[in-house]
């Protein structure tokens, strides 16, 4: 990310950019300093999950950030919040939601129970809104995506690792993928070392998982969207061979 993110924003003019970060930390969690580097490698926010709280030392620096955010469906006394608005590099402002599927993933609340209030919130802010809605299950991301068809900007399911096949405008202007893929290596189990991973699977016995090294790729979407109306006009893959 540091050695292509400024580089990539710049080739594929990308006014603003938001990095799920929750496997920044060998694979589980973020630090404030891992944070810190991908936010100065251009990133403008960054989206956690099911992982968010898996380091402590986040936690404070949740509390303070208003760059990165944690699902908002955890529990009312976890720290951080689920929604920000930043102003992004062609002066404009562009609002984040960070979501949590229920399937495997146990939020405090359903994702619905919330997402009406927080795209509301933001919508009084700016229309340009993007959902990052990290879950397991491809049903759950395209009915959440369906929901908020024509009230955000683009709903981007991550937490699966595996680019979908599926990225599309919605009919009423929403842009929508069931997943965004991975940066990381591909050469992996979703960015595991393969021996390890099949260990603890053949096994079932505990092995520490190490994050793998080969085919590293830069993975994501690039939506186009009116800056007035917040509505999106057409979304496109991105994988980008790193090393
Ligand atoms: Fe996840």
């Amino acid at each position: 990310m540091e050695a292509r993110l400024r580089g990539l924003r710049a080739e594929l003019e990308a006014d603003a950019c938001i990095v799920n970060g929750e496997n920044l930390a060998d694979g589980v969690g973020i630090t404030p300093r891992l944070a810190d580097r991908v936010l100065a490698a251009g990133a403008d926010v960054i989206t956690l999950g099911n992982h968010a709280f898996r380091r402590a030392e986040i936690a404070p620096y949740l509390e303070s950030s208003e760059r990165v955010i944690r699902p908002a469906n955890t529990s009312a006394l976890s720290p951080g919040r689920g929604m920000t608005v930043v102003h992004v590099e062609n002066g404009t402002r562009v609002a984040a939601i960070n979501v949590l599927g229920s399937l495997f993933l146990h939020p405090a609340t359903s994702m619905f129970e919330v997402i009406d209030e927080l795209v509301e919130e933001a919508r009084r802010e700016t229309p340009i809104v993007v959902v990052d809605v990290h879950a397991e299950a491809t049903s759950e991301k395209i009915a959440l995506g369906r929901w908020l068809d024509g009230k955000v900007t683009a709903v981007v399911g991550t937490h699966t690792h595996v680019q979908t096949a599926d990225a599309r405008v919605l009919p009423l202007g929403t842009a929508f993928i069931t997943d965004a893929g991975m940066s990381g290596p591909h050469d992996s189990v979703i960015g595991v070392e393969v021996e390890l991973a099949l260990r603890r699977m053949r096994t079932g016995l505990p092995v520490r998982f190490a994050t793998a090294q080969g085919d590293v790729r830069i993975e994501g979407v690039v939506v186009t969207c009116d800056a007035e109306t917040g509505r999106a006009t057409s979304i496109e893959p991105v994988r980008i061979l790193v090393s």
